[in-house]
């Protein structure tokens, strides 16, 4: 045969493949997600995501130190709530001497570098476990998005780098952005969640937090996994409202929409890989059925080449582990 392409030249060996790759991971590349709990010296290894912890605020700042040394460059705060202050305002979320906002000063005092985002939406602080206000059986948006405003300030006052509202509801950016620069504001970040989709795979998160809907679904106001336009238009919107950084949610499933966000937008995109896809990697890898390490490498990679810019994984530690 006479061929005048061969591709397979190029992937030849090793050190040619790695002449050529697009796609490179690095450390900076990820977001890591904590999940923070009240007590002391408190490590709760979470049934659905193994090798995954709740840790009390002592020991989160250890991680942190050890995340900063690994060379990961941001945090996302999650914190779980005691059942006795949930209600259906959610107002624990801006309690100043909260868990969230002590996390946040506790953990900007350990690494001061280190940048700290926030989950903002009212789930694990309401007793109905959805992201908003409930009235007559709804999800109410306009009361629910005060709320959220309310929360995002008390973040950046006690230091958040950025908030990252994943509540869903509509004008949110527009009005955080607002009561942003309203109250001094001018430095806090947005990283919205854009294109987060109504999905299973967040199962396992809601054990970890205790905060599963106690009614119904959360398809009123996550979208439906149907939808690709509707994620543009979500995400413009939200530029246009002020975020800094745009995301899509889940990552694996969703690599469409990551791309095509990443062609609309300007601004960085980021995508979360998210606890069900942990827990499907970390079940098959326990099975004996899948390589582990190569699962979170090509996983991670191929969200990047999808085009994320940043990535929220519950992988980030292995997957620097893995690079090094
Ligand atoms: C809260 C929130 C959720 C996740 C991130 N922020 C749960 C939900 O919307 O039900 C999911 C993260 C994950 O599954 O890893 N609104």
């Amino acid at each position: 045969m006479y061929l005048q392409r061969r591709n397979r030249i190029l992937r030849r060996s090793a050190a040619i493949r790695s002449l050529v790759a697009e796609t490179i991971l690095r450390p900076s590349d990820f977001i890591a997600p904590l999940f923070i709990d009240e007590g002391e010296n408190l490590a709760t290894e979470i049934a659905s995501m193994p090798g995954y912890y709740r840790r009390s605020l002592d020991l989160t700042e250890k991680e942190v130190k050890e995340l900063w040394s690994m060379g990961i460059r941001s945090v996302l705060l999650f914190i779980k709530c005691k059942d006795e202050w949930k209600d259906n305002t959610g107002k624990e979320a801006w309690n100043p001497d909260g868990l969230m906002q002590r996390s946040i000063k506790a953990i900007k005092d350990a690494v001061p570098e280190m940048v700290v985002m926030t989950d903002v939406a009212l789930d694990p602080y309401s007793s109905f476990g959805h992201d908003g206000i409930v009235k007559d059986g709804e999800i109410v948006n306009d009361e629910t998005v005060e709320a959220l405003v309310k929360m995002s300030i008390s973040h950046a006052r006690s230091g958040a780098d950025f908030v990252a509202p994943s509540d869903m509801m509509d004008g949110r950016i527009g009005a955080i952005r607002s009561g942003l620069e309203e109250n001094g504001f001018t430095q806090t970040g947005i990283m919205s969640y854009s294109a987060k989709y109504a999905s299973c795979f967040y199962g396992p998160f809601r054990d970890a937090l205790d905060s599963a809907p106690g009614f119904g679904d959360k398809k009123t106001y996550q979208m439906d996994y149907a939808n690709r336009t509707e994620a543009v238009r979500e995400t413009l919107m939200d530029v246009e409202e002020g975020a800094d950084i745009v995301m899509v949610k889940p990552a694996m499933a969703y690599l469409d929409i990551i791309r095509e966000i990443k062609n609309t937008v300007d601004v960085p995109v980021s995508a979360y890989q998210v606890s069900g896809e942990y827990a499907m990697i970390k079940a098959a890898a326990k099975m004996g059925w899948l390589d582990e390490n190569k699962a979170v490498i090509e996983s991670l990679t191929s969200i990047k080449r999808a085009g994320a810019d940043l990535i929220a994984t519950y992988f980030a530690k292995d997957a620097v582990r893995l690079l090094g």
